[in-house]
């Protein structure tokens, strides 16, 4: 029987899932997880790229990471698992290693971006390179499709350039070119009208929030730069309320346009509707998520199932690669051991 087509994908656990990744990529991977072989990673190792000395909530956000994930709906037949768990993922980091020159690691729009966001001036190997680590994440499983928010596609692109180069160096094709899929909305502007949601900018609306905190956010939100009196016909292509409703609730677009361009609803009414329409879409999602919330060991056990099934897919891909590489040692016998 072939074997399905395989998904990887993931995030770092820096703190609570939002909005933003929903419609950015998280809402592909809950329509596509029957069609496809899945695995989630939750990438640990990467929040050290640029979190090194404030890192000590790894573990509860990983946990807050995995209550997102099931939350939106994501299956825990799945094969969810941590990063650093998986040692072969740093092994064949270090193999890619070699096939990426530092100029093009340099060029990395994404890297560039982040270091300045971060204020990183004296940029670490660790986080010039985590790009080829993400190579690494998606080629140990040979993933064929790598469902992602826009912000990480220079990784995908990193990650074809590797798949290339290693199986002309090494004469073997090993490996096919993942492609990557971004979600219908691939950027969403937060709360504040301008900037991409994220959480550093404090401009989100979490699943993890109450439907409360929903409406404190939304009723903050920047709408119609444009509309200066409620008795003044509003703009509903230049607002972002109105981009929110198009988004989540569509059908209402109609009614809201017509209503907001005759000036018959005020910006305050629409927004503390548009948060009444987010909440109730969001309430099965608060639902699952705090009900697996309230059962950490099922949880843990879930990654626990994902990390061993992970480490023995990738454990296949490396023997395949020492032996392309030449670097196999039969003759040592088997030096199994240690972990
Ligand atoms: N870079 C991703 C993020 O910042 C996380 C990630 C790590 C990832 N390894 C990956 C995403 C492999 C897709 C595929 O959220």
């Amino acid at each position: 029987m072939q074997r399905k087509n395989r998904i990887l994908t993931g995030d770092r656990p820096t703190g609570q899932l939002h909005l933003g990744h929903y419609v950015g990529t998280l809402k592909n991977r809950v329509h596509l997880q029957d069609e496809y072989d899945c695995f989630f990673i939750v990438a640990d190792l990467q929040v050290l790229t640029d979190h090194l000395e404030n890192h000590s909530s790894i573990e509860g956000n990983v946990f807050e990471v995995m209550c997102d994930y099931l939350g939106v709906g994501l299956e825990p037949e799945n094969t969810f698992f941590v990063q650093s768990q998986v040692p072969e993922l740093a092994e064949l980091t270090m193999y890619f290693s070699f096939l990426v020159t530092l100029t093009c690691l340099q060029r990395n729009p994404t890297v560039k971006d982040e270091a300045k966001t971060y204020g990183v001036t004296n940029i670490s190997y660790g986080f010039l390179g985590y790009p080829i680590s993400q190579a690494a994440d998606i080629l140990a499983f040979k993933a064929d499709l790598i469902p992602v928010g826009q912000d990480q596609l220079p990784h995908i692109e990193q990650t074809r350039e590797i798949v290339r180069s290693f199986n002309r160096v090494f004469n073997k094709e090993i490996f096919a070119l993942p492609e990557p899929l971004v979600g219908e909305v691939p950027i969403l502007v937060g709360t504040d009208g301008t900037n991409k949601m994220s959480k550093s900018l404090d401009n989100f609306v979490a699943f993890a929030h109450s439907p409360e905190e929903t409406e404190r956010r939304i009723l903050n939100m920047v709408t119609d730069r444009k509309r200066a009196y409620r008795k003044d016909p509003g703009h509903p292509d230049e607002c972002f309320a109105f981009k929110y409703w198009s988004i989540f609730a569509p059908t209402d677009t109609l009614v809201v346009r017509q209503e907001c361009e005759t000036a018959t609803r005020g910006c305050k009414e629409c927004k503390a509707q548009l948060a009444q329409k987010l909440n109730e879409h969001l309430a099965e999602i608060r639902n699952r998520r705090q009900c697996y919330a309230s059962q950490p060991d099922f949880v843990w056990d879930i990654l626990a199932t994902g990390t061993k099934r992970a480490r023995a897919v990738a454990n296949e891909t490396l023997m395949e690669v020492r032996e392309a590489m030449k670097i196999s040692f039969p003759k040592l016998g088997d030096l199994k051991g240690g972990r």
